[in-house]
């Protein structure tokens, strides 16, 4: 098609999505699309997905060329990051401002809507804090809007993303401060970007704190199944997010910015990785949460109001780290195959539909690498390439409460070796461990899935100013 052609019929595509919800008017949703994963979406595919969904917003963790090119004339706004790697090497403000021209500036001009970039990510979260020693954030931030104003570019926000542990333990919202060990930093932050009108934007892992604190599961959840309940003074909380929400409100407007906007910039429920995480609970997790936010509720301390939200995420990621659990692989609403795993209806109107499948992707042929489970093997042996093929591929869906716990120790092996023949493409020298062979007979089980890798062919760039277009 054309690029006039096809660029009129998006904003056509568009514009019915916009016709067809009042609903959007004030509060979006958006959605991550992460892309640490062996074989990703191509970026045309998820513009498709995300029109034909209805899916107004995106956020992306690498201002990759060849992905900002397929988002310009959508309409679709862009949340970008700009990653550690990256900033780690910007010494002086020119070479922010290099970077910003080539990845913002430019794309600007050709018709990409950014609403955000992320400087760095959850750089003060606790897991992470001291391993990272990320210490530039105030300094990078500070350069990104310098850069984005001279540019002219007011409208684009500049802010990083926090994870809620930067928030002290609390028994009830009112309670709520930011952990003393980076409080300095916080005050800093928050004072960056309440002059320049930027939004806080924290992550919530519902299934996370849940469990961290101790609280029924069902809590978790919108619908009101549970029995549990937090009084604080005046304001009952029967829900785990208005209890986090508030207690991030309280903790704001102690260090003086009671009003300040905040936006959700992921929140969702995995499929597999730990208890409770599955797809009924993700189909009920997402299902109760988006009549939450269509009928405004807001909270007890932010009553009647819209929230923003960025769903977590696109598609699963076999390659992102696990700092957290190995949940954090499985976030996607989507299959890394391109199929919804559960229903949820993005436009907020309650129906009871699965997305549309993601169309372009190509499944490698049905072939798998499964361990022979001869009992001639020499068990230790066996027991090193098993490790081997975990360790090199992704074997996640093991563990307490995940999907492929119950297999027996032979099917767990032949489970390793063919996580390691699909993420190699079907490479057939993966598949030289001992007892392994190739067969076309599908090894899953009722509940646990021996995946078949797709092709796609593409690249993932790192962010780096070394990487350019594919
Ligand atoms: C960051 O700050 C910590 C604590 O002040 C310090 O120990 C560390 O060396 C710093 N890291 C870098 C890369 O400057
Ligand atoms: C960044 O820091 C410089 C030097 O301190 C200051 O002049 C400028 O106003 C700051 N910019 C922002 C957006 O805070
Ligand atoms: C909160 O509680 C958890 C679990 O008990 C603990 O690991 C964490 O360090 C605590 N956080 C703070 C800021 O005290
Ligand atoms: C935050 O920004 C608002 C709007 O510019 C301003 O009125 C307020 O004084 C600022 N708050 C602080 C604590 O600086
Ligand atoms: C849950 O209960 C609260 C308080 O009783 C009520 O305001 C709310 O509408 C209920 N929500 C749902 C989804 O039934
Ligand atoms: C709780 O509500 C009562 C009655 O409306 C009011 O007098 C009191 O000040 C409120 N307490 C708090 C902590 O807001
Ligand atoms: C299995 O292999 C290990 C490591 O090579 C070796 O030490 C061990 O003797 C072997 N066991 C048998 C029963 O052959």
């Amino acid at each position: 098609m054309n690029k006039k052609i096809s660029s009129l019929w998006i904003s056509f595509l568009m514009s019915l999505i916009f016709l067809s919800g009042d609903i959007h008017v004030g509060a979006y949703l958006g959605i991550n699309w992460g892309r640490t994963a062996t074989q990703t979406f191509v970026p045309s595919m998820v513009v498709d997905l995300l029109l034909q969904n209805g899916i107004p917003e995106l956020r992306l963790f690498q201002p990759s060329l060849n992905v900002l090119d397929a988002f310009a004339d959508t309409n679709i706004g862009l949340a970008i990051t700009l990653q550690e790697n990256f900033l780690r090497n910007v010494v002086e403000q020119k070479q922010m401002d290099d970077y910003i021209h080539e990845r913002v500036k430019v794309y600007s001009d050709k018709g990409v809507k950014f609403r955000y970039v992320y400087v760095g990510n959850e750089p003060f979260t606790k897991a992470l804090y001291m391993k990272k020693q990320f210490n530039g954030t105030i300094r990078y931030l500070n350069m990104t809007r310098d850069a984005l104003d001279s540019f002219n570019l007011p409208d684009i926000k500049a802010t990083t993303p926090h994870f809620t542990d930067v928030l002290i333990n609390v028994t009830k919202p009112s309670q709520g401060d930011f952990r003393e060990d980076i409080k300095e930093k916080m005050l800093k932050f928050l004072d960056c970007i309440n002059r320049t009108g930027a939004p806080f934007v924290v992550h919530i892992f519902p299934i996370y704190t849940v469990y961290r604190y101790g609280f029924d599961v069902d809590f978790a959840f919108f619908d009101n199944k549970s029995k549990f309940k937090i009084i604080d003074g005046n304001n009952t909380y029967t829900n785990l997010f208005t209890f986090i929400y508030d207690t991030l409100v309280s903790a704001l407007a102690k260090a003086g910015y009671g009003d300040m906007e905040i936006v959700v910039g992921q929140i969702g429920w995995p499929t597999d990785g730990y208890v409770s995480a599955s797809e009924a609970n993700a189909e009920r997790f997402h299902r109760s949460l988006l009549q939450y936010i269509s009928r405004k509720d807001g909270t007890p301390l932010r009553p009647n109001r819209d929230i923003d939200m960025y769903l977590l995420g696109l598609t699963d990621e076999n390659k992102v780290a696990t700092d957290y659990g190995p949940y954090q692989r499985h976030w996607g609403i989507y299959k890394h195959d391109g199929l919804p795993k559960y229903k949820i209806d993005f436009t907020m109107q309650d129906r009871d539909v699965k997305p549309t499948i993601a169309k372009g992707t190509v499944r490698m042929p049905n072939r798998w690498c499964v361990f022979d489970g001869k009992t001639d093997h020499n068990e230790t042996l066996v027991l090193q390439d098993y490790d081997y093929a975990c360790g090199e591929s992704d074997c996640t869906a093991f563990g307490t409460g995940a999907t492929c716990d119950h297999l027996s120790f032979i099917e767990k092996v032949s489970y390793g070796y063919n996580m390691l023949y699909q993420m190699s493409n079907q490479d057939q020298r993966k598949c030289n461990l001992l007892g392994a062979t190739i067969t076309t007979n599908n090894p899953s089980t009722p509940d646990c899935d021996f995946p078949i890798e797709i092709l796609t062919a593409e690249v993932v760039d790192g962010g780096s100013t070394l990487t350019k277009r594919y």
